[in-house]
């Protein structure tokens, strides 16, 4: 700074000269107005500069503004807007935010029915360290239908045929019923499911008669007494609703697993606190695990009375993946007791949410490639997979993140954002502020009519409809019949500069019953994981067995939850 700038600052403080200036104008106009007639507007908005700078140095809560009356407001408003600058102007094509702006554009080219067609070639760096591709045939295949579905529950009473890609749990209360409706229509129309959230079923769900899966969460919403405990005559009534076709039982979800969650009273409306049987205005607390069952056995037998009280659909649960051995206690308790659930979906810690902790959004959880694979793997080492189907969701949104979820295992894949962008989502991530602009994410009446319901209705089918006409030129492409034949073997990664592997070397994989050889001592352990944490769990609790208890007599610095620092899972 120039030096007599330097002696003037040390006078009078440059950070006033807006404040000053507003008193200029102010006197000025004054003096124009009396003198003239003509200046009263500058005196009026000088004068409200002067009281603002008044008000901003005498406040306590922004040190910024007592520092930098009236100019300090410029970082508020910035700060506003920054979210939208940097997304239309500093953004990069392929920088992601969490999604980036190619993801996005493609949603919405798909949702609108615009052509979703690139020229000249992939913007993609094909030589980074990380990058995929599917290998082709030199024989495509030419398939009747991008209609592909996968059976459900084959052994229940009333499987389901589900869509390979549906609308991810999100509930009424996270989003508007504008935007239930718009995504229960478009799921109506498609033929795929739709699936509530642990927010239970409303109104805006069944008006429009779309599939449902109704997720049950530790609140009980829709089938709870008033203490909060669940009730099996509530829940047998909704769940026999035609239009359920699935019960999905929420353990945990990616973006916030082991948290719960509370929805403040004032956004408690009557709409909501009807649909999910709690008392309006109140916090709507989610408890952070469940009461309904504490043992692994004990969960599975759960599952199973829901299957009865249901009527026999089929049933599952949700969950990130955690401490292994907690899964591993499931799949224990499967093989002790026969009870099996009919799927399980995989969230990856990538996942979405209305609202979440920063640090559980961003550090607690498997990521979902990697709880993905562990859980497949499980099933297939203990000969379960064949029993069990397997969803999952993390940041899919294109044909080709399907085809790659299918290639490390899994039967389907839903999406949350995905349709919250086919909804109109600009990614300006203030959902938890009743203030979205789009009418997506909010209960202001007044906000929601920004979200036109047929029209949208109409996104979210073309959305589910093109990215699955994508998948079937990505399938027809490898000369396949089913996106289920896609395998690690189709993948390509480029691990690090020149080299590049198939995900099947890449990653781990677990041969059929080759978990049960290990168990039975007839073979080697095939990972790591499963010789470290298989021996600590128990199907009769999710916490570890004592070191002492182990049947190998293996120490492995691991202690009970709370008491101190377990070991590297990747071994
Ligand atoms: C606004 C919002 C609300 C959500 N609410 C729920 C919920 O009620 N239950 C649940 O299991 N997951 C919930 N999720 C997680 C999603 O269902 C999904 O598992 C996760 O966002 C990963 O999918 P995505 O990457 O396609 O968004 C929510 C996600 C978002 C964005
Ligand atoms: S537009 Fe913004 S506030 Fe609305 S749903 Fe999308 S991210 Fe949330």
């Amino acid at each position: 700074m120039l030096s007599w700038l330097h002696s003037l600052d040390r006078h009078v403080p440059l950070r006033y000269l807006t404040w000053f200036t507003c008193a200029v104008v102010m006197l000025l106009g004054a003096f124009t107005e009396i003198a003239f007639h003509t200046g009263g507007l500058f005196a009026a908005l000088g004068f409200l500069g002067v009281v603002v700078g008044v008000r901003d140095v005498r406040q306590r809560r922004h040190s910024i503004l007592r520092n930098y009356p009236v100019i300090g407001h410029m970082r508020f408003f910035l700060e506003f807007i920054r979210p939208e600058m940097r997304q239309y102007f500093i953004e990069g094509e392929n920088e992601a935010a969490p999604f980036s702006r190619a993801q996005r554009s493609l949603v919405y080219q798909r949702a609108k029915g615009d052509p979703d067609k690139r020229p000249l070639g992939t913007m993609l760096d094909v030589q980074h360290e990380g990058y995929e591709w599917i290998n082709h045939s030199l024989q495509p295949s030419k398939l009747a239908s991008h209609d592909f579905r996968v059976t459900i529950g084959a052994d229940c009473a009333q499987p389901y045929s589900a869509s390979i890609f549906n609308i991810s749990a999100m509930s009424f209360g996270a989003l508007s019923g504008a935007a239930i409706r718009a995504l229960n229509g478009g799921a109506r129309i498609g033929n795929f499911a739709h699936d509530t959230g642990e927010g239970s079923i409303s109104a805006h769900h069944r008006a429009q008669g779309g599939d449902l899966i109704w997720e049950v969460a530790s609140g009980y919403f829709g089938c709870r007494n008033p203490d909060g405990s669940f009730n099996p005559e509530l829940f047998a009534q909704h769940a026999r609703e035609p239009q359920v076709k699935m019960i999905e039982l929420k353990l945990s979800q990616g973006a916030k697993p082991g948290h719960g969650g509370v929805l403040p009273g004032p956004k408690v409306t009557r709409e909501i606190a009807e649909a999910r049987g709690v008392e309006m205005g109140v916090d709507c607390i989610s408890p952070a695990s469940h009461g309904a069952f504490s043992t692994p056995v004990g969960m599975l037998q759960f599952l199973a009375r829901l299957r009865e009280l249901s009527g026999g659909k089929p049933v599952g649960f949700k969950f990130c993946v955690g401490h292994p051995w907690e899964w591993f206690a499931i799949a224990k308790a499967m093989m002790e007791t026969g009870l099996v659930p009919d799927f399980i979906v995989v969230d990856g810690a990538e996942g979405g949410t209305g609202a979440a902790p920063l640090e559980f959004t961003d550090h607690v959880g498997a990521p979902l490639q990697e709880g993905l694979l562990l859980v497949h793997n499980t099933l297939v080492g203990l000969d379960l997979r064949d029993r069990v189907k397997i969803g999952c969701a993390g940041k899919v949104v294109s044909a080709f993140d399907i085809a790659r979820m299918m290639a490390l295992g899994a039967d389907w894949c839903n999406s949350a954002r995905g349709f919250m962008f086919a909804l109109g989502c600009i990614q300006s991530q203030s959902c938890h502020t009743d203030k979205c602009p789009t009418g997506v994410a909010t209960q202001d009446p007044q906000r929601q009519k920004a979200l036109v319901v047929p029209s949208k209705i109409e996104r979210v089918h073309n959305f589910h409809r093109h990215t699955l006409e994508a998948l079937k030129e990505l399938v027809q492409a490898a000369g396949l019949q089913h996106p289920n034949q896609i395998t690690a073997n189709h993948i390509v990664r480029r691990v690090a500069g020149d080299r590049v592997k198939l995900l099947s070397n890449h990653l781990e994989f677990v041969c059929p019953g080759a978990l049960c050889d290990a168990i039975a001592g007839r073979a080697e352990w095939p990972h790591n994981v499963y010789r470290m944490y298989w021996p600590l769990a128990r199907a009769d609790s999710f916490a570890p067995q004592a070191a002492e208890a182990r049947p190998d007599g293996l120490k492995v610095p691991l202690a009970a939850p709370g008491e101190g620092r377990p070991v590297d899972v990747v071994g």
